[in-house]
Order: C-alpha cells, then sequence, then structure tokens
C-alpha cells in the first residue's frame, strides 16, 4: 500500500485533500492521471450496462437529497454503525474497528451513529429546511422510476444505471481510498418480475466478474461472500459480496443483492392496492404509483429489484495493485510499471522526439500527436523532453502502454519506433499506419 501511495501523490494520481492546510480524513482529491483513469473505469462501466444493453438507461440525479426519500428508504433510522469512545486514547471507533492498544474497560457502551451528512437548504439555519448528501446513489433511481419508465416506454425486465457521489461520515476512514467520506458509486438497479429475482441475481454476480476480469482484475484475487442473514441490509434478502485481495486484506468491492420490492413498495403510494411482499413502512407522503401494469393480466405488479453496486474508488484502488508491478532488468536494474489494461490507462499513447530542439523532429511528432489526438481513444502526450529513457521510465510508471519515438529515420521514411509498455520490445512501423494501430491496442483487439 505504501508503494502505491507513494507512486500515486508522485506522478498525480490521487492526492491528499487539503493537504496544504494538514489534510482531512477519509477525502481524496484525483490528480491529473487519476481523474483520467478513474473516468476511463466510469466509461468502462457505462459501455458494458448501458450502451451494450438495449435495456437498461441512464441517470444523473441530484446530490442533495430530500430527507422524505431517505425517511421511507429507511437510512434516517438503520443507516447506523455503532461506535464506542476510548476513555484512553480519548478517540472515538466503529465497534469492530477498535484498535489493540485500547483496553476493553476503556470503551464506552456502543451508541448508534447515523452516517448521513445532513445540511441546510436555502437561506435559513435553524435546520428547519435540510437535506442529506445522498449515502447511495440508488434511493434517485427508485425515485425516478416512473419517469423513465414513462419516457423511455419500458418494460420487464429493465434497468436504470446511475454513476455519482456518495456521502457517508464514516466514523474510521482508513486504508487510503478505500473507505472514504466521499466516494463514487456505479450503481444498476434492474427490475425484474417477481419469482424470477434469483435467476437475475445469479446472472448478474457471473456477469460483474466477467466485468472485473476485462478491467485487469483476475479471479484468483477474488472471492465470494455470501452475506449471512444477521450481516444484511435492511432491504436485502440475500447479498453476494465481491471481495478483492486489497493490499490491507480481504475486502469488498462491489455488492449484489436482491432487494425485493422492498425500494419500490416503500416509495409508492397506495401501497395497500399493491401486492408488496417486503415488510414496507406505511407512506402517507407519496403522489405516485410505482408498479408496472402487465398488458396481459392488466395487473399491477412491483418489480423486484436485483442491484450490483460498486465503488469507483475502491475500483481504482484494486486495479492499480493488480497492475503495479515491480520488474528486475539484469545489472542490477529495475523498473516499475503499471500494468494497466489499455483502455484504463490514462495515457494512451507519448510522442517522443528524440532531439526536443530539433524542428523538423518536433514538427513530425506534433502533427502525429494531434492525428492520435483526434481518434478519441484519450489523452495522447508530446513528451519533448529530449531524454528517451527517462520518457520510457515515466510512461511505464503510468502505465503507457505505446511509446513512439521519432528519429532521424522518420524524416527520411516517415516510419517511427514503437516500443510496448510490457514486453519493452521495439519495431519500426510507417506513420500512417500507426493511428490504426493504437486503435487495436488500445480496444485490445
Ligand atoms: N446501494 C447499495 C450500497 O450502497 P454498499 O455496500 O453500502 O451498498 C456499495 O456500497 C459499494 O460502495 C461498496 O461495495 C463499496 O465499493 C463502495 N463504498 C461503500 N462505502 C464506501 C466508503 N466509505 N468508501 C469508499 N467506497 C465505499
Amino acid at each position: 500500500m505504501d508503494d502505491l501511495v507513494s507512486l500515486c501523490k508522485r506522478r498525480g494520481f490521487i492526492f491528499q485533500s487539503g493537504e496544504i492546510y494538514g489534510g482531512m480524513q477519509g477525502m481524496y482529491d484525483y490528480g491529473p492521471l487519476g481523474v483520467e483513469l478513474k473516468n476511463n473505469l466510469k466509461q468502462a462501466w457505462w459501455n458494458a450496462m448501458v450502451y451494450e444493453n438495449d435495456n437498461i438507461e441512464g441517470l444523473d440525479a441530484a446530490i442533495l437529497t430530500n430527507p422524505t426519500i431517505l425517511k421511507y428508504s429507511g437510512h434516517e433510522d438503520t443507516f447506523t454503525d455503532p461506535m464506542v469512545d476510548c476513555k484512553s486514547c480519548n478517540q472515538r471507533f466503529r465497534l469492530d474497528q477498535v484498535p489493540e492498544h485500547c483496553k476493553k474497560e476503556d470503551l464506552t457502551e456502543p451508541r448508534q451513529f447515523n452516517l448521513m451528512f445532513k445540511t441546510n437548504v436555502g437561506p435559513i439555519e435553524d435546520g428547519s429546511s435540510f437535506g442529506y448528501l445522498r449515502p447511495e446513489t440508488a434511493q434517485s433511481i427508485f425515485t425516478n422510476f416512473k419517469n423513465v419508465v414513462d419516457s423511455s416506454s419500458k418494460s420487464l425486465p429493465f434497468g436504470i444505471a446511475q454513476i455519482g457521489k456518495a456521502f457517508r461520515n464514516e466514523i474510521t476512514p482508513r486504508n487510503f481510498i478505500f473507505r472514504v467520506r466521499e466516494f463514487e458509486q456505479m450503481e444498476l438497479e434492474f427490475f425484474v418480475e417477481p419469482g424470477s429475482d434469483e435467476d437475475w441475481h445469479k446472472k448478474w454476480v457471473q456477469k460483474r466478474l466477467d466485468w472485473w476480469e476485462d478491467q485487469g482484475i483476475p479471479m484468483k484475487s477474488i472471492e465470494l461472500y455470501d452475506v449471512p442473514n444477521d450481516e444484511l441490509a435492511h432491504y436485502s434478502k440475500g447479498t453476494i459480496d465481491v471481495m478483492y485481495k486489497f493490499p490491507h486484506g480481504l475486502e469488498e468491492l462491489e455488492g449484489i443483492a436482491n432487494r425485493t420490492d422492498f425500494d419500490l413498495g416503500s416509495h409508492t403510494k397506495n401501497q395497500n392496492e399493491l401486492n408488496i411482499s417486503a415488510n414496507v413502512v406505511e407512506n402517507k407522503s407519496s403522489n405516485t404509483r410505482l408498479a408496472i401494469q402487465n398488458i396481459e393480466t392488466k395487473e399491477w405488479v412491483v418489480p423486484y429489484v436485483i442491484e450490483p453496486s460498486a465503488g469507483v474508488d475502491r475500483g481504482v484502488l484494486a486495479i492499480m495493485n493488480e497492475a503495479y508491478n515491480v520488474e528486475t532488468l539484469g545489472e542490477g536494474k529495475e523498473r516499475t510499471v503499471l500494468k494497466l489494461m489499455p483502455h484504463l490507462s490514462p495515457v494512451k499513447a507519448a510522442v517522443i522526439p528524440l532531439k526536443k530542439n530539433n524542428e523538423e523532429l518536433v514538427k513530425i511528432a506534433s502533427d502525429l500527436k494531434s492525428r492520435l489526438q483526434k481518434l478519441n481513444l484519450g489523452r495522447i502526450i508530446l513528451e519533448n523532453t529530449g531524454n528517451i529513457g527517462k520518457g520510457y521510465r515515466r510512461h511505464d510508471e503510468i502505465g503507457t502502454p505505446l511509446c513512439i519515438t521519432i528519429d532521424f529515420d522518420s524524416i527520411e521514411e516517415n516510419t517511427a519506433t514503437l516500443r510496448d509498455r510490457d514486453t519493452m520490445n521495439q519495431e519500426r512501423m510507417e506513420i500512417d499506419k500507426i493511428p490504426e494501430y493504437l486503435i487495436k491496442v488500445v480496444n485490445g483487439l
């Protein structure tokens, strides 16, 4: 973990937030390379969910959330962690995370602590008008259920996908970006006919494992955890956690829950007229029926929901951990190389002129950079430092799959040297063939 944290800072992936004022616990900022990696990961998820499935639609809803939503969702009452205070070191911990140096007799009785951040909405600060920063992106999917169904004519099964920030006032944030107070989620709510939910649950577990493998996480680093009943969230009938071997231990990367008809059943009006199986509290505030009419029987059905919910930040950490390699090169030399899947790499190619002050070389390199940039594959960099060895080292360390060197033969022959990040093999290629080649490299073709 220390090596990763140090690489992240040195190369501009991730910084402690507000570091110049001593930082703030549980908050991190993504730097120039981190934002590219994170965006690429989110785009890969969006492609796999929304673009590859005609029965899944996207959503981008507000973060500030009406408290009534979080009252009926159960979060106001149950989104809590037990905490204890240590009278010896004067610190507060989550009950299951008390460090060994605190003695049992110094701990207070556990108290429930709600993890939601509350904030004033509007100009009056007396607490009469407030909202929550959403603790999960899911709730706005449920409250927009009818809007999406009506505007996109969906019938079961279908899904709504959303990527966005979520906030939790974690008692003990820790392990770099693993447990933070502000993070991003990639959540799909997949609505199905009641009775077909268990089959869909299994299908989504498999689909999600396949997707993580495509992002460079091998299955040997993953274990599935079938969450026992006494650990399930209040809305879940069954949850499979995708556990990853993080540098600090085996922990949750993604949860795939069968939320039954709990959420739509909790937020709908006319609950008594609907056949809701989950145990929901009476809703006197909703003005909308959240159900779907069966075309043949004309019966109203409250769909069940399968929810794959992944953390973007935990995804970034797992992917970087897998990609991070230190290789011995012989003669006591070694190189650090980030073997990211090329579609995730923050920089897709670096174009390096052999000499930085040679106008002809720099012009060829800069024309090639513009040409490659227009392919829309992600960031291409013109690395005009005049030091090829240093350029290779930097780009190995940040995971750039291809370095393209422009030398004097490039002027005569219109060719360049391509260096592969993983094998370090070099080959000569016509400059006009490089765009097509790069498309293949980035898309893993
Ligand atoms: N809507 C369901 C839900 O929010 P969750 O298991 O509480 O379920 C889903 O969260 C995912 O969000 C987790 O698997 C994890 O990847 C990520 N996550 C949750 N809390 C987090 C935190 N404090 N810091 C970073 N990621 C977090």
